[in-house]
């Protein structure tokens, strides 16, 4: 139905701004939260290379109801662990301080949740409405060092478009 695979090589700017274009194109008719993630999650995986996971974590109620915590979303790759409280490894970090977390090692990287053994390298992007996070978009790769400030920057991008799309 799409072929939204990138059809040759392309520099960064111009993979993030064709994988804007895709996603946009995606969920802008579409209410539905979870359709437009899994869209979104299954774009990564197909634009950007040396990926191991790529998907959601959205905010959520804790089990007791009592408080909110990441909980896993739409995403391709390993199933992973469902439940990240706020301040805890690089998605909840990220989460509680609303800012990207672009982790060259994750094994540097204090209380990182290792997922699946093979990732070396991680992008934790938050997705913000009205000001307070609603999710974060999380890529790993088993590839050390694989993001730059020029995927932060596209991600974040990603995480504009989608604030009041997910
Ligand atoms: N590594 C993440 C956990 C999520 S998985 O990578 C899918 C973290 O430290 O928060």
């Amino acid at each position: 139905m799409y072929d939204f695979k990138p059809a040759a090589p392309l520099d960064t700017g111009e993979l993030y701004r064709e994988l804007l274009a895709a996603a946009d194109s995606l969920t802008t008719d579409e209410p539905d939260a979870v359709a437009n993630m899994a869209n979104v999650a299954a774009l990564l995986w197909e634009f950007l290379p040396d990926l191991n996971w790529a998907g959601f974590y959205r905010v959520a109620p804790t089990k007791d109801g009592m408080g909110s915590e990441l909980v896993l979303g739409p995403f391709v790759g390993r199933p992973a662990c469902i439940r990240i409280p706020f301040g805890t490894g690089v998605c909840g970090t990220a989460a509680q301080s609303r800012a990207a977390q672009l982790v060259a090692d994750v094994h540097a990287f204090p209380g990182h949740i290792a997922c699946d053994a093979a990732s070396q390298s991680e992008l934790v992007v938050p997705v913000l409405r009205g000001g307070a996070v609603i999710a974060v978009i999380d890529l790993d790769s088993p590839r050390p060092a694989r993001f730059t400030e020029a995927d932060a920057e596209g991600i974040a991008a990603l995480a504009a478009l989608l604030s009041d799309r997910i």
